[in-house]
Formats: structure tokens, sequence, C-alpha cells
């Protein structure tokens, strides 16, 4: 593919924005819409295509927002639906795209479907949830259990029957198999797409259809003490079920009447049963998101066959993408160190496929140690001690080296955290910092085709050197990228007229390199160009 017949979300970058943590509007402790708004020029600055931005929907916000009390609307607490609309009107006029978060596998328990449907066995609505007679001893219909901890079944002592939640008990799970269920949120993506969006990344998407006969997850082998409840069983009965595709199809056929929209799916699933959601003839969603980065350890032979892998599997005309953190998961820098999360950057902007970066990770942000009286996730409070908060990685975005890091005029809902040098004023003052390096590598994949859409093409090294080439028209880039803290060195024949280097993760080494072996310092990546 070149660069001419490729999609917007395929030569570009994602950036993704948790809107409670991004930019504060009004001091009330809590981003908002028009904060976004107002901070839309650091998404130029850096150099990126997109905004997915997490849910901001009206919301009792038991788990921030992924429980949605209405798909149609913005709730008090980020803005209005004119602030919506400014707010995407300004980015498409900055020539950014706007992608929302849909949460489809379940809503709210205070949704009005949901409020409906507990009315009783003969609600009108009592089929859009999963409700279902007790086991024979009385206890819940199966052992699937809920990710957030204890059993996914909650009782409804008015109506003797258990309803499924695969999330928190304020998170009732739709029943997609209704096909009314199929309709009403088909409008809630039209309502949206109407309204300009550029595409939606949609929650958890494998967990849509349940097995039609309820059994019984098989037991984890790998269950141990101090793991989460989640983890107890194999969850191959309550996910990614086979009639999940023609949903997905239905939703992609909705986004397709509006042009050139993404669906991108959050799907945590090994690489051979994440491809599948492709969709056989590539009627899937566009980009179903690839963690692997984030479960990988830091090694480089393991990456690489990592690499290989996921490049044999895409099926033909699919297209790949890159995340390296997220919401819901550890910071990259807390993860592997300030010096090997630059390194990681590099790898993330220059492999095949889209980089989806997390708000923050720009910056080096590290996780933010949350004191146990200050914890606000609902997995940290169900099962505390076991290291699964996900409030560290949701702390708010650092604007400046001010005590509220120029985020809020108020409390902010979450600890702004250490290190206070690192921040978007002070880092783009700073020639060499974590910020300066984001930007020269997304304004080096927008300079070169061969980057943003070009072939994958590992070279065999040794050690912790990961190298490879990308290639488009004539030309050839080579990355070499150090993953341990020692000096390694690459014998990598050089090309006629010898290595150029573009960009090094220390931002101090451009131009002609030297005749012989490639030396790379500790923690250091670099982009070669031929001659
Ligand atoms: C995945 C989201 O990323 C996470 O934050 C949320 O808690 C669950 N889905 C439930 O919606």
């Amino acid at each position: 593919m070149g660069i001419d017949d490729s999609a917007w979300w395929q030569r570009g970058a994602i950036y993704q924005i948790y809107p409670r943590s991004f930019f504060d509007s009004n001091g009330d402790g809590i981003g908002d819409l028009d904060g976004i708004r107002r901070k839309l020029g650091h998404l130029v600055e850096l150099g990126v295509d997109a905004a997915w931005i997490s849910p901001f929907f009206p919301s009792p916000m038991a788990d921030f927002g992924y429980d949605v009390a209405d798909y149609c609307g913005v709730d008090p607490l980020f803005g209005t639906l004119a602030d919506f609309d400014a707010l995407i009107a300004e980015a498409h006029r900055l020539g950014l795209r706007i992608i929302l978060d849909f949460v489809p596998n379940h809503t709210s328990d205070q949704h009005p479907w949901f409020l409906e449907s507990r009315q009783g066995r003969e609600s009108a609505k009592r089929d859009w949830y999963i409700w279902r007679d007790p086991a024979p001893d009385g206890g819940p219909p199966n052992n699937w259990m809920s990710n957030f901890g204890g059993s996914a079944w909650a009782f409804d002592a008015a109506s003797g029957q258990y309803y499924y939640h695969a999330f928190l008990r304020e998170q009732p799970d739709l029943n997609w198999r209704n096909p009314a269920v199929q309709d009403a949120m088909m409008e809630a993506l039209r309502f949206w797409l109407e309204r300009g969006v550029d595409g939606f990344r949609v929650d958890v998407i494998w967990h849509l259809v349940k097995d039609a006969l309820f059994r019984d997850n098989p037991p984890n082998p790998g269950y141990g003490p101090g793991q989460p409840d989640i983890n107890r069983f194999q969850q191959i009965r309550s996910t990614d079920q086979p009639e999940v595709f023609d949903i997905i199809a239905r939703m992609r056929a909705t986004l397709a009447a509006y042009g050139d929209r993404v669906l991108i799916g959050e799907i945590y699933l090994p690489v051979e049963r994440l491809v599948a959601y492709y969709g056989e003839r590539l009627e899937g969603v566009h980009l179903p998101f690839n963690f692997q980065l984030i479960a990988a350890s830091w090694h480089a032979r393991g990456l690489d066959e990592m690499i290989d892998e996921y490049e044999r599997a895409i099926p033909e005309g699919g297209w790949p993408n890159w995340v390296l953190g997220n919401h819901d998961q550890k910071r990259i820098a807390g993860r592997l160190g300030a010096a090997q999360a630059r390194v990681a950057a590099m790898l993330l902007l220059t492999l095949r496929g889209t980089p989806t970066i997390y708000y923050g990770d720009e910056l080096g942000l590290p996780n933010v140690p949350v004191p146990p009286e200050l914890a606000q996730d609902p997995w940290e409070k169900n099962e505390p001690g076991l290291g699964v908060g996900r409030d560290p990685a949701r702390a708010p975005m650092r604007w400046n080296d001010s005590p509220r890091a120029g985020f809020t005029t108020g409390t902010p809902w979450l600890p702004i955290g250490p290190q206070p040098e690192l921040n978007v004023a002070t880092e783009a003052a700073d020639p060499r910092s974590m910020l300066a390096l984001h930007r020269r590598l997304l304004a080096l994949r927008r300079a070169h085709p061969a980057l943003a859409v070009g072939g994958y093409e590992r070279i065999e090294a040794e050690g912790d050197l990961l190298a490879y080439r990308r290639r488009e028209g004539g030309e050839v880039l080579t990355v070499v990228l150090n993953l341990s803290a020692r000096e390694e060195s690459l014998d990598l024949p050089a090309p006629a007229g010898g290595w150029r280097c573009l960009v090094s993760t220390g931002l101090d080494r451009e131009g002609p390199e030297p005749a012989g072996p490639l030396r790379l310092r500790p923690d250091e990546g670099v982009v070669l160009a031929e001659g």
C-alpha cells in the first residue's frame, strides 16, 4: 500500500484522552470537554492525527463513565452537547479526527432500559439484559466471574432471578442476541456519526455475545494465590463467541454509510483469536487493538518473534496496530524506566501499523502512587492489595510545573504525583525531552512514507538488539533499538553511501555514521537512512 491509497487511520497516529484527567476548564478538579477543546493545540504540535476520547456520556460514574446511562448525551460533569459540537468543530478545523468510546456490552444499572428491565419478568425490556434463574441450590446460574471481583451474577430478590454483569453489578450486560438491542445501539452510533465523529473505539467488543447455553468456564491452570478473581477461569464461554462477528459487521456497515470512519475493537485475546476480529472478508473492525507490547517481556529475542508472528497472522488487506499503554494498564515509564521508555516510544512509532499513544506517555509520566484512602478505581476497592488498581495511570495531565500542574484551579480528582519537571511547558523548552522525542518521531512518520505505510522486514540481530527495515517505494529506513542498559553493537553491512542517522532516542546523533559496526549506547535507539 502506498501513502496515496492509505486511509487516515492507517497512516496516522491516535492519541488517547482520558477526559477526567486532561484539562479542567471550570475548576471542579475534573477534566471536561471544553478543557479538551482548549488543549487541542498540544495534539497538533505533537503531530498526532486523531484523538480517542474515553467516555463522557451521562453516567453515575461507578466505573468512571464506562457505565453509561444515556448513549446520546454528555454528562454535566464534562459539559454539554454544545461543548461537544464546539470540540469536534475545532478539532476538524485543526485537521484532527475525533474517535468516541462506544460501550455496548453493558449499560449503567441506572439506564432507563435497565430500570424498565428489572421491573419484573413481564417487563417489555426484560430480554434486553441477561436474566437467568438461580442454580438448583439457589446460587448463581454458573461460575462466570466479574472482571472486578466476585461472581458476575447479581441476585434480584423482587423477581427471584439473577442478572449478568461482566464488570460491576452497576454495569448489567445487554443481551446482544436481542435484535431490538442491536437496533437501539445502531441508532446510538448514528447519533454521533451525524454529529461528525470520525470513528469509535468499542469497549470489550469480544464480550458482546455469551455462550447460548451459559455453560461454566473451565478452570484456569495458571491461577494462583494473589491473582484477581477473574483469573480463576478461562473466559471461553463468557466471551469470544462466533455470533459476535455478525454484530460487528453490522456496526461496520452502520459506519460505512458515513464514509471514511474507523472502527476499533478493544480485544484482549491471543493473537490467533485477535486477528479473527478483522472479519473473514475484512468486514470486522478496522483495527483490533493489539496489546501485545503491554503484556510482552521486554527482551529483543522474543519481541522479534512476537512481531513476526503478528505480521504473519494479519489477514491479507488487514492493517496492523500497536499500543503501549492505556487507562487500564500501568504506564510505560513505570514499567520500563524513563530511559527504556524512550526506546519503547521509538518502537511504537516505527513499527508497521497505527500507533496509539496514551496521554501523558509523551511526557514520560510515571505511575502516580495513590494512597488507599484516595483510591477511586472500583476494581482496586473490590480487590485491594493485589496491585490491580488503575488510578496510578489516570493521574492528571501536566501542563506546567506548578503544584496543580496547570491541570485545574481546584483540587485534582487524583494526585498530580512526583517529578513535576515532567510537564508540557518544561519539556517543550528542552530539545532533548521525551516530548521533543515524540514530536520528532511523529514528524518523521509524516515525512517518510516508509515509516507511515511501508513494509516491515526483520533484521537478524543478537543480544538485546532489535532491528528492522521499513521500505516503501525507493526508500529504506533501518531501525535499531538497544533494549538493554549496556552498550551494544551491530555489524550490519553499510549501504554504498554509508549510514545517516535521522534520529536517536538521545536526540543528539544526527547525520553520517562512522564506518564499521553500528554502536548503540545503553537504552538507545536509532532510525537510519541510507547514504
Ligand atoms: C474496558 C475499559 O477500558 C475499562 O476501563 C472498563 O472498566 C471496562 N472495559 C468496563 O467497561
